[in-house]
Order: structure tokens, then sequence, then C-alpha cells
């Protein structure tokens, strides 16, 4: 990498210690790193000492490959700068930044704007010849009217081209693996349509609860949280048509597409289509957890939603009478993440008229990572008759080869290549396409349901007949 200065805005808070710390010391440790420079920025009036020393104990405690000598060389090449969000306090960020930048907004959200104003008032979203990018965390906005204000607030400053919102969700291994899955298999392609397939499932449901961060998730909540952005996201990338090259543009141009072919939500629709939920007490494994309403820092009469679930019918050619599935919830029975595709039944072509059982295909994105295909064969013994097999493929696992999603977005930042960042009209449909669902939620309230279970039972009405949720609770031996 030619030589470049990375600037994390926040660099004394939770997303720098736990994420990108660790992703950038394993560059570092993997030789991607020389020539970079980086830089911390916040308003604790730190020394360079006491950050490096942070960030040395926080590579201890968060970095999967650790080790002393390593980290301290690390950290013995950061450097430290105080000073608040606006341009005059900019002024030492100013005469320490020379030529190519990326700027990282660590940041709570409701300061995203007012970061980038104050950058490009400081004069560091320019420097001649050299390049400057800013990375937005999500989420990009609570809603379209407040996207699109933060889209003039932070263009004031920056061209788009000069912009990376992330979604850490496209730096997975597994999530890039089921594009070349889609994309690079000629058998799957004749298969992926309404002719063949009768729904898809995108299920994301988490054990955790809501952790340490009650001020954010109550005001957002799982809509805002999981489906506006990577369930959609994973959406996009199941059902978008092929791209014909993989420009950036090309393939941002075909989940925009996919995105603007889903039915948009109406008021009736959005009572059908739409569930929510929140958790009550109950056991993650061994463990009680309390409730919601009893974590810290959430008001005991929150009406926040910890589950969503929402259904997309696709108004194209392709996908015209499949329903789309998105789920995600908070303390549920599993952490268990898949796309589950199922196909049509075969004609009851068996002796004596049997049914042989649907097929699937389930991409499992975490915590194990493989491809399932669930056929029918011949149950052994005199009959004639069909049983369900497995055919797994486990993703290969090379952890010394394998970048975790910070690393790889954080790579792609640094070289430029915008192709797992999102642009702001991914961003805009998807709130546009929310709308009435965030409208409709304002009222009413989410139906309990007990941590450790497979959610409320309003997901089920969302449901065409002849179609069940697949299991979030799994034992072993279970079918994928
Ligand atoms: C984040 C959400 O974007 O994604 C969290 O804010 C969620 O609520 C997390 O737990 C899940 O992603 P991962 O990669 O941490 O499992």
């Amino acid at each position: 990498m030619p030589s470049a200065n990375l600037v994390i805005l926040g660099a004394t808070g939770d997303l720098t210690q736990r994420l990108l710390m660790p992703a950038l010391y394993r560059l570092y440790h993997l030789g991607y790193a020389r020539g970079l420079r980086i830089t911390g920025y916040s308003i604790e009036p730190w020394s360079r000492e006491r950050f490096r020393n942070h960030i040395y104990k926080a590579l201890r405690a968060f970095a999967p490959d650790y080790q002393g000598t390593k980290a301290r060389r690390f950290c013995a090449a950061l450097d430290y700068i105080s000073g608040g969000l606006d341009a005059k306090q900019m002024i030492p960020l100013v005469q320490h930044i020379r030529g190519c930048a990326l700027f990282y907004l660590a940041l709570p959200p409701p300061l995203f704007g007012t970061a980038a104003v104050a950058l490009g008032e400081a004069g560091l979203a320019k420097a001649g010849g050299s390049w400057r990018r800013l990375v937005v965390e999500k989420p990009f906005g609570t809603d379209l009217n407040s996207a699109e204000a933060l889209r003039k607030q932070i263009h004031s400053q920056w061209g788009e081209d000069q912009l990376l919102r992330i979604d850490h969700f496209l730096g997975k291994e597994t999530t890039q693996n089921l594009m070349v899955f889609r994309f690079a298999n000629r058998f799957l392609e004749p298969l992926w349509n309404s002719a063949h397939v009768s729904q898809v499932q995108i299920s994301c449901p988490e054990t955790l609860g809501v952790e340490n961060r009650a001020a954010y998730y109550d005001h957002a909540g799982a809509l805002r949280d999981m489906l506006q952005n990577h369930l959609m996201q994973l959406f996009c990338l199941t059902a978008m048509e092929p791209p014909s090259n993989w420009d950036a543009e090309v393939l941002r141009d075909h989940k925009v597409e996919v995105l603007r072919a889903v039915v948009p939500f109406t008021a009736r629709s959005v009572r059908r289509y739409s569930a929510r939920g929140q958790y009550v007490a109950g056991r993650i494994g061994r463990k009680r957890v309390p409730a919601y309403r009893r974590e810290p820092g959430i008001p005991g009469n929150s009406r926040t939603e910890t589950f969503a679930a929402l259904r997309f019918e696709v108004n194209n050619w392709r996908w015209q009478g499949v329903p789309f599935y998105l789920r995600s919830g908070k303390r549920m029975a599993s952490s268990q993440w898949e796309i589950a595709v199922q196909f049509k039944h075969v004609p009851d072509a068996l002796p004596g008229g049997k049914a042989a059982p649907n097929n699937w295909m389930v991409f499992r994105i975490q915590p194990d990572a493989s491809l399932n295909l669930l056929a029918n064969a011949k149950r052994p013994g005199a009959e004639l008759d069909a049983h369900t097999v497995v055919l797994t493929a486990p993703y290969a696992r090379n952890p010394d080869k394998e970048f975790s999603a910070y690393e790889q977005l954080l790579l792609d930042a640094l070289t430029g290549d915008c192709s797992h960042f999102l642009r702001f009209d991914e961003v805009e449909w998807a709130w546009r396409l929310l709308g009435p669902v965030l409208t409709a939620w304002r009222h009413g309230k989410p139906e309990p349901y007990a941590s450790g279970s497979e959610g409320p039972a309003a997901q089920n009405r969302l449901l065409a007949p002849g179609h069940h949720w697949r299991p979030v609770r799994v034992s072993p031996g279970d079918l994928p």
C-alpha cells in the first residue's frame, strides 16, 4: 500500500477498541499496512502515551492473533490528537495530515454530519493531487428524511465518490461467498427464479441481548439496527440479477434495481406482512436473563422492538409470486444465521403417489459457514420411498487467509474499492421501503416473547399457506 493516513474520529470509543484496532493490527501483522500512518482523534484530553496504552490493552483483549511484541510495535507507531468536532479545533489535525487520508467516523450516529462538515471546513476533504475519503458507519439516518438531510449535510463538503458507507455484513467472508456461489455456478442460474423457488427465508437471530448499547438501541430497534441494512443487503445479493461485470457501480445498480422491484408496503400490507416483538425474561442456555425493559438504561415502559420480521414480494420476471421472509431478533434460541431457499415440490411421482419433501438450499452464514443442499434419496429398505439427505460443504476455513469483515473493509477503503460499501440510493431505497412500517410501528406495541425462544407468534401471520419458519433452535443431528 502506498503511504497514506488513517484518522479515526472517536478513537477512544468502543468500536475503535473492539473492532477497528484489532483489524488494523492484523493487517499490519500480515504486511498490508506498510506505509499506513494511524492517528486517533477524540475529545478526550489524553496524551499519545495514554492512547497507545489504551489500544495495547484493547489488542490484548480483542485481537485474536495478539502477540505482545508485535502489538507493542504496532502501538508505538500510533499518533493521537485531542480535539472536538469543529474546524477550529481541528487545526492540529490539519497540520499533522499530509497527502492521502482516510477519515473514519467511529462516532455516535448523531455526530456523523457535524464531523463530516467540520473536516471539510477545516480543509481536510481536499488535498491537491492526493485522495481524501470518508468512512461513515451505520445507521445512515433513521428514516428517509433524516438520511436525505444527512446526505445533503455531508455532500456540502464531500463528493459521493469520496464517501464509503459501511455495512460490515458486506465485508464478511460468507456474504462475499454468496455472490461467488450464485454467479460462479452454471447449475444454479436456471433454478434461481419463481419457476422453481417457492420461498426464501433470511434469518439472523441472536442470543445476545442489548448488551451495553441501551442508549443507541432503544432509539433504533431491530428494524433499524438489522433489517434496514444487513438483512436487506443479504436480500439484494440473493435476489439481484447477475451483474455483467464486478464494477462497483454495476454491482450497486443491480442491488438498487431489486430494491425498486419490491412491492411497496401499504397501511394494509404492513399489518399482514410485518411483525415485531420484544424479549421478556427467560433462559439462554442455562443462564437466566432479564427482560429487555429490565436491562440497564432501558426505560421500564419501552416500546422498542427487539425482533422484527418482514415479508417482501418482488415484482419482476424472476421473482413474482415468491415471498422473501426476513427476520432478526435479540435473545432468541440460537445465533444461527442463514439464507434458506426452498424449491417447489416435484410431482408426486413415487409409487403410491408418495410425495418427496421439498429441496432446500441453505447458506449458513454464522457461526458455522457452510452450504447445505437438502436433497432426496431412496430410504434404505424394501419400499421405493424418499428421505432427505444433506450434501454439506463447509466453506474452506483457512484462518490465515480469511479476513474479518473490518479487515476486508478497511483494506478496501484504503485501496479505494467501494464495491462493498453502500451508495446513497441503496440506503435511500431501503428507507423508502420501510417508511410505512416505521410509521405504523409508531403506534401499538411489540408482542412479548420469552428470551431463548423462537420469537413472537406474530411472525407466523406473514407466511403464505404451507410455509413455516425454519426453526431457530438447533440441536446436534438436526437437518440444516
Ligand atoms: C450490528 C448490530 O450492526 O451487527 C448489532 O448493531 C448486531 O446489534 C451485529 O449484534 C451483528 O453482527 P456481528 O458481525 O457482530 O455478528
